[in-house]
Order: structure tokens, then sequence, then C-alpha cells
């Protein structure tokens, strides 16, 4: 092909000048509106594209006016008013929706263009999407988007995976718009396939378990210590300064010192206790389900939506089943009880982090993807919903060995953790007393007491097994013999009436 007509193709067909467009998004909801200011107040020009078209010209006339922005008004427009290769940003409902503007896209795009999914994507979705775009020639990237509107605007986290070929055309932009943590970007390249989103799914695990623990903080603080809101808050405003400095410890201590304007009293009193879920802790749980990885704290949050949204059923059971009664003196020393609490909320979050941490570990065996430990824990440093200062300790201990088993090997993290016990432990042993429901809070000390037992007593179980349905077992080495052979699967005719054949041996 002569070089005239090369470069005569790269032309606009409608303006005939250079596309100048540096990258494209579709869906102009609250997050891609953001995220387009976000990328044009970095300099970069974007290609604005709604199906609605009604919306592009509203929001080129009105928040995009006098921006680096154009507004496409159809899906060949996009792709025309950009430069080679096209990057193009869908932030469209997960689901169907990407799948359509994919559909939509692919006849004008060519190889070696890039789609990138920004919505909140199922990571299995994210991995056939890459894989059918691949055998196209086109580079998938799922990448997961957290910060909300607020993050979206103004430097959100950012987890990209993929397509790496991808990774060159988009890490400026990316990394130019994402949050910064003592200067460095929160985003990096995650690894291959749906690893982004599925990073961004345990993100949201861990979401909904942090979320879960300030819940139940809250309601010891307000249940068993009888503290007003406003004294709450004060607590929660305190912990801010400490270990526990987050952005969803400073969001609950707003959301507490908030009262209705109509009559001065606390709105969170006013909201019906029931919580919804869009899924994506419930992916979480599943997934560590089906890899056989103990997440037990996102579990147990994800559960504890689920029994809040039965308020009916909670409502006539509250009036038949009783519980203890809380006693006035229940709380004598109210410093300890918040310094014990605030322990147990530390020790907690660090639980349920070194779980997000083995499921993250488990998936990159299971899935064979070489994910970026220190560099996720850094995307989560900022930006995000679960940015808080703890997450820089984690930074520095997965910097220190990026193979770390597991958090609690790490020293800062079993130092925090031995000191932390003691309050932990009296907290629950109080909500037990009392009959107030900590199931994150719990949970996480049962973890802990049972990763830390050499000895655990499944022994039993696998003689049960063995017992009623010849299921076999192994014996401790010390204890191998010539009729209990060591590393053998083992069955025993434990009341002399069954059979000698065993059943076969698999772990689903
Ligand atoms: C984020 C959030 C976001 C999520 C909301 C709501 O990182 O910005 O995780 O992606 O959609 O938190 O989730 P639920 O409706 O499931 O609580």
């Amino acid at each position: 092909m002569n070089r005239i007509k090369q470069i005569a193709s790269h032309l606009n067909p409608i303006t005939n000048t250079q596309p100048s467009g540096d990258i494209g998004l579709i869906g102009l909801a609250v997050m891609g509106q953001n995220l387009i200011l976000n990328a044009a107040d970095h300099g970069f020009t974007v290609v604005a594209y709604n199906r609605t078209v009604s919306k592009v010209d509203h929001f080129i006339e009105n928040e995009a006016k006098g921006k680096s922005i154009i507004g496409a008004k159809s899906i060949q427009e996009l792709v025309d008013n950009l430069k080679r290769p096209r990057r193009i940003i869908l932030l469209v409902k997960a689901g169907a929706a990407v799948d359509a503007f994919i559909e939509q896209l692919l006849p004008y795009l060519e190889k070696d263009d890039i789609i990138i999914d920004g919505g909140n994507s199922h990571y299995p979705d994210s991995n056939r999407r890459y894989e059918e775009l691949k055998s196209k020639g086109i580079h998938f990237v799922g990448s997961g988007v957290s910060g909300g509107e607020e993050g979206a605007r103004y430097g959100p986290s950012l987890m990209p995976g993929g397509a790496e070929e991808a990774w060159p055309h988009i890490k400026d932009i990316f990394q130019s718009i994402a949050a910064k943590s003592d200067g460095e970007p929160c985003c990096d390249w995650v690894g291959p396939a749906g690893a982004g989103h599925y990073v961004k799914m345990v993100h949201n695990g861990i979401e909904y378990g942090d979320m879960q623990l300030i819940s139940e903080a809250y309601d010891i603080l307000k249940r068993i210590g009888g503290f007003t809101n406003k004294e709450i808050g004060d607590v929660f405003a305190q912990w801010n300064k400490g270990v526990l400095d987050s952005f969803l410890i400073e969001i609950t201590r707003d959301i507490l010192y908030y009262n209705d304007p109509a009559d001065g009293t606390p709105l969170l009193e006013k909201i019906l206790d029931s919580a919804g879920q869009k899924g994506t802790g419930k992916w979480t749980a599943i997934n560590a389900l089906d890899l056989g990885t103990p997440v037990t704290l996102i579990g147990e949050a994800v559960f504890a939506r689920c029994l809040s949204s039965i308020k009916d059923e909670r409502v006539a059971a509250s009036k038949i089943l009783p519980g203890p009664e809380i006693t006035k003196d229940a709380v004598t020393d109210r410093k300890q009880f918040v310094d014990d609490l605030e322990q147990a909320l530390y020790a907690s979050k660090i639980i349920s982090y070194a779980q997000g941490f083995m499921l993250i570990r488990e998936a990159a065996k299971e899935y064979g993807w070489k994910l970026n430990n220190p560099a996720i824990a850094l995307m989560w440093r900022g930006g995000c919903i679960i940015r808080s200062v703890f997450l820089a300790e984690i930074t520095a201990a997965y910097r220190e060995n990026p193979d770390l088993e597991n958090l609690l090997f790490n020293k800062f993290f079993s130092d925090a953790i031995t000191k932390a016990q003691s309050g932990w432990r009296s907290t629950i042993a109080l909500t037990t007393k009392y009959g107030i429901p900590t199931p994150a809070f719990s949970t996480a000390l049962s973890f802990y007491d049972g990763y830390r037992s050499a000895k655990l007593p499944a022994n039993l179980l696998q003689a049960q097994r063995d017992y009623f349905g010849a299921h076999t077992f192994k014996v401790l080495p010390e204890f191998a013999s010539e009729t209990l052979p060591k590393d053998q699967y083992i069955h025993i005719n434990w009341t002399g009436r069954g059979g000698d054949v065993s059943a076969t041996t698999y772990d689903a």
C-alpha cells in the first residue's frame, strides 16, 4: 500500500484532520462524567459518547464546556476521533450492556485497538471477553475503578488487568488520573485476563468486611456502652487519628454527627436496618468457597447483610426469643471499654486483610496468574473505599517480601495482633455475655485461634467420616505403624459390622 493512502486512512473522514482524541469513554453516568473531567484536567483529550445522545449534548454544553472534551453522537464518530491505537473505556452497567457495546464497537476497530471495561464486572466475564477479543486482535483490559463519584473526579484507585500489550498505551493516562499515595499512583498493572476485576472483587469483599466491623463497633458502643450518637462520633473521630485512620472511619464519624434538619435528632436512627447489596461481596465469598480458602470474615459480612434484610422475621423473633439483659453497670471503665474495642477492630481488620490476600494468593495459583501483591496493596492505599493508613503497612510488608505466605507472618502485623489480643478477647467476652451479635469480630478471633492451632479437632471429623461412610483417613506420622501405615489412606472397621471396602478418596 502506498504511504499517502495509509496516512489518508488515518484521517478523521468527517473533518479530514488527524484525530485528536487520546481516549474515548462510553457511558455518561456519574462515574463516566467525572472520569472524563479528571482526564481532561490532566491534559488528555477525551471523546465522550452515550447511548442517549441528548446526554452527550447536555454534558458538552455544561460540565465539559471549555475543556478538551469532544462529544460523539455515534459509535463511528467516537472511533473516528481517536488516535491509534484507539483506547476506549466502557463505564456502563456490568453484564449484557458491556457485551452489547463491545459488539457495536468491533466493526469500527482495528488490530491492536484497546477496549477497557471500567465497570464492576464479574471476573469470569472479563476472562471470557479477554479471550474473545484476543482472537480478533483487540486488546481487552478489565479495570477495577474504586472511589465513587469523588474518586472518579479527583483520583480513583484503578486496578487494570488483561492484555498486557495494552499497558504501555494506557499507563500514562491511568497513572495520571489515579489517586496518589506519598506521590505514587494508586494504579499499576495487576495481571492477565480477568485479574483486574478479580482484585476489584476482593477489594469490594474487604469493603463489606470493614463496613460490617464498623457497624458492629457502633452497635456495641450504643447498646452495651449506652453512648449517644455524638459520643460515638467522638470515638470514631479519635480512632481516625490512630491506627484505624481510614476513609470508612471518617465517613462513619460524619454520619454519626449528622442530625436530621427537620427535628435535630440523629438521622442514622431513622434509617431502616436492612442492608442492600449488589453482589460483589457475595462473589468474593463464593469464590473463597470454590478455592477452599477460609475467608470467613467476608462470608460473615455478606450473611450479616442477609440476616439484616429479614427484618419482619427478626421483629417477630425479638418478641419470643429471650437474651440477657444489658445492665447499667455493663461498662464500668468507659476508657478501657473504648480502647479494647479499638484493639478488637484493629485485630479483626488485620485478619480480614490477611484472609483477602490469602484468597488472592490462591487465585494466582489456581488461575496461573502472576499477581503483584505490593502493587495491589498500593492501589488500595489511596482513592478507593477501603483506603487507609493501614494499607501503607501492608504495602511495606509485601515490598519487604512479595511472596509473603501470610500477612500474619510479617513482624509488624504479628506484633500488632499480639498487642491487640487482650482487648479483642475482652470485647467479644462482653458482647457474648450481653447478647450483642458480632459475627465479624467473632469470626476473626475464631480464625485467629484456628490458624495458630498446630492441632485442630479435624482428627475426630475424619474418624466420623470413616465410621459412617468408609471415607478413610491418614495417621499422624509419629503414630505410623504396620497396622497404621504412614501416608496412606486407611479405613478401619470401627464396629466390626461394616465391611472393609473403603470409599473413593477425593476432595471436592
Ligand atoms: C467502590 C465501591 C463500589 C460498590 C459500592 C456498592 O469501590 O467504589 O466498591 O464499586 O459498587 O460500594 O456496593 P454494594 O451495593 O454491594 O454495597
